[in-house]
């Protein structure tokens, strides 16, 4: 079994220089496809729940499914991680359950849209840190706020993080990753016009902290997948997201986890509409979860090799819980 802490995933990457995408799931289908893409590539991988999937699941089942996962694919190091959780407790919950790594977003209030203070956040963060760590499990957080709102997640205002702050920050709670802002917001809507990165304060953050960083709202919200969406019924006009090679440039210039949830969520959606639209008198699940599927298994391949996770899965003796608890 390759149940790892996404701090090993990352401290691998950092030191291969390459990014690795940790892919929202909230399904049997999109987990299989996510594994299925990591094992055919060699690509470590981090599987994550966000607390909305958790509760459309009812915790047990998607938890188990994660669980699957590790189980079935041994030779893969595998993280399952808790995507924006909002509090102790969900920290807590998410461990119990089996996962080996937690994000606590700070950045915002319990209710996950209100920006929160810096104070609150060193607080809640360093409360996580010390449950999580004498458990061998990471700790993501973050700092400063992204734009966007996914389902309630998110203030809908972009605050850039502050370089000098997210130093403080770091020392202050013993974190492991850190998530930035410098432009991406969540969902199938992230620019007006181009897309508009700030890389030079992701320059100055590097120099500034060592551990992994981390960019969220990371979807490319790819055309061509918009304009299958849109050919089989359905209607998302001037969905943009980040270009691959923009994520290339911020994985070249220090960050090594890159969230993707909505081009899963696109994915899966063309092809099912698709289905739907060609074969009306379809009507067994299996006859358009079965080609979502695949299509999520195709674009999950592609990120891998974009991200340069590809073929990195065997490159490092997988760490138990215990042996990173030790570490701490
Ligand atoms: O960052 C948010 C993720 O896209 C999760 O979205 O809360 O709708 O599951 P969700
Ligand atoms: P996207 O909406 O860009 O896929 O971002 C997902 C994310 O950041 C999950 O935490
Ligand atoms: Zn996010």
């Amino acid at each position: 079994m390759a149940l790892v802490s996404g701090k090993q995933i990352l401290d691998e990457a950092q030191k291969g220089k390459y990014g690795v995408g940790a892919y929202n799931v909230n399904n049997m289908e999109q987990i299989q496809a996510i594994m299925a893409a990591a094992k055919e590539t060699k690509s470590p991988v981090i599987i994550q729940a966000s607390r909305g999937a958790l509760k459309y699941s009812n915790f047990t089942y998607l938890g188990y499914l994660m669980k699957a996962a590790v189980i079935e694919n041994p030779e893969i190091p595998v993280s399952m991680h808790l995507d924006h959780g909002n509090s102790l407790d969900s920290a807590i919950k998410a461990i119990e359950l089996g996962f080996s790594s937690v994000m606590i977003d700070g950045s915002l209030m319990e209710d996950g849209k209100t920006a929160s203070t810096y104070d609150y956040n060193v607080k809640v963060t360093k409360s996580v840190v010390e449950y999580a760590h004498k458990r061998g499990v990471s700790v993501e957080a973050e700092i400063g706020t992204l734009g966007g709102i996914e389902d309630g997640v998110g203030s809908g205002t972009i605050h850039v993080t502050d370089p000098k702050e997210a130093k403080k920050f770091v020392n202050e709670t013993g974190v492991d990753s850190l998530a930035i802002a410098i432009g991406t917001s969540h969902g199938a809507y992230k620019f007006k016009g181009a897309a508009n990165l700030a890389f030079d304060v992701l320059k100055e953050i590097r120099g500034l902290i060592s551990i992994p960083i981390v960019l969220h709202g990371a979807s490319s919200v790819p055309k061509n997948l918009i304009d299958d969406v849109n050919k089989y019924g359905g209607k998302m006009p001037g969905a943009t997201g980040v270009p691959m090679e923009s994520l290339q440039e911020a994985i070249k210039l220090g960050v090594q986890k890159i969230n993707v949830d909505t081009d899963g969520r696109l994915v899966m959606t063309a092809a099912i509409r698709k289905v739907f639209a060609e074969s009306p008198e379809k009507f067994d699940p299996r006859d358009y979860l079965g080609p979502a599927r695949i299509a999520l298994t195709d674009l999950i391949k592609s990120k891998m090799l974009a991200f340069g996770t590809a073929g990195h899965s065997g490159d490092y003796a997988p760490k138990s819980l215990e042996e990173m608890k030790r570490s701490y």
